[in-house]
């Protein structure tokens, strides 16, 4: 049965437009839910348009939705845009509500951490309905830094991010990851570490906002490196929200990363608060998990 209903969810998938009534009559509509935390920084929803873009490019025939995890962030946006958006749980059961059969969930977090588990522990109850209020079909992605596999490629895209800054060998680019103290996931920044010193040592410094590697030890690691004279400061997180412009980059902040690497005599320091989502190579790997979960028969089921 599971062969069948994967079968199935691929054809839907990768359907054209003109097979888009062979689709309807058969009744059963395709959704896609892309999950993100949020951010209440209207310049950064840019980095989460460009993904839910990518997503609606790709499978033209399938509808695709946005939710949002974090509850403080939504209420803002309720309260200071006028916009709702519906976080994961309420979000399916819309989709539910409207007839949809299958629904694909695409959270675009960068380690599987809290916010990752509430949205599978969220998946996994509505894959648990049966009857009229669940799904014939529910799958999650994973996130993108989801062990050796998924920081090795994330390595890649961060080589080409800053291919420009790596051409300089006196240039060190500096990465401010979200960080989660009191989760496992954590680790997954090292690991992400070692996939980037193997592929250009000693040019990548990747810490924490939150949680460890934190800034001081971003600076220890830079000292055993006096090489590096310049510094270029990047979000590692989706948006470049609140985080990037005030806790990496904020002049006023006398604790923020930038004032805290010029205090340590950084004098050449440039900042790049490009949310990752606008990554045209992250949003090509989002792609290549949504069509994994369809075609790699080893994992992927729900
Ligand atoms: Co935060």
């Amino acid at each position: 049965m599971h062969k069948f209903f994967t079968a199935l969810v691929l054809v839907m998938l990768l359907m054209t437009p003109a097979m888009s009534s062979a689709h309807e009559s058969h009744g059963k509509k395709s959704a896609m839910l892309v999950v993100s935390f949020g951010t209440s920084v209207p310049e950064a929803r840019k980095a989460i348009g460009n993904i839910v873009d990518t997503v609606k490019k790709e499978f033209p025939s399938v509808d695709v939705r946005l939710a949002f995890t974090s509850n403080i962030i939504r209420r803002k946006i309720q309260r200071e845009q006028g916009e709702f958006i519906p976080n994961p749980s309420q979000a399916l059961a819309q989709l539910n509500d409207e007839g949809y059969s299958f629904v694909t969930v695409i959270p675009t977090h960068m380690i599987p951490g809290e916010e990752y588990d509430e949205v599978l522990g969220i998946v996994t109850a509505f894959a648990g309905i049966d009857g009229k209020f669940g799904f014939e079909g529910v799958r999650v992605c994973s996130p993108f830094l989801d062990g050796v596999g998924g920081c090795n490629v994330m390595a890649d895209i961060l080589m080409k991010r800053f291919a420009g800054q790596l051409e300089d060998k006196e240039t060190g680019i500096i990465l401010m990851g979200h960080g989660t103290p009191e989760h496992p996931a954590n680790a997954q920044y090292l690991q992400l570490q070692l996939a980037l010193n193997q592929r250009a040592y000693g040019r990548f410094f990747v810490g924490t906002v939150e949680a460890a590697p934190e800034i001081g030890d971003v600076v220890a690691e830079l000292k055993r490196h006096p090489e590096i004279k310049k510094l270029t400061l990047s979000p590692l997180m989706i948006v470049a929200g609140d985080h990037a412009h005030n806790d990496l980059a904020g002049e006023d902040d006398p604790e923020s990363w930038i004032n805290v690497l010029k205090k340590e005599g950084y004098k050449d320091i440039t900042t790049y608060l490009v949310g990752m989502g606008e990554d045209e190579n992250l949003c090509r790997e989002l792609i290549r998990k949504v069509y994994a979960l369809y075609t790699d028969t080893a994992d992927g089921e729900e």
